[in-house]
């Protein structure tokens, strides 16, 4: 999903692009992604349940609309 948003041209936050760092995490309000592997330090159990996700991790399933958050 990162490089689709960086692609079309949305400044989106990045680092590592490997799901270690956080820095893609947002929120999925709507749809569906697979998550490729990731650290618990990028994004945790807790964060999972709340709907977050990594962007540079995600590959979508369906239309999906996200939201960046606040930092
Ligand atoms: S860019 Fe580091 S976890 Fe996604």
């Amino acid at each position: 999903m990162l490089i689709a948003l960086l692609r079309h041209g949305i400044i989106f936050p990045y680092a590592c692009q490997s799901g270690v760092c956080g820095a893609c995490k947002c929120k999925l309000t709507k749809g569906r992604v697979n998550l490729d592997v990731y650290s618990d330090a990028a994004l945790n159990p807790a964060e999972v349940q709340q709907g977050l996700i990594l962007a540079c991790r995600a590959y979508l399933l369906s239309d999906v609309t996200i939201r960046k958050l606040d930092r």
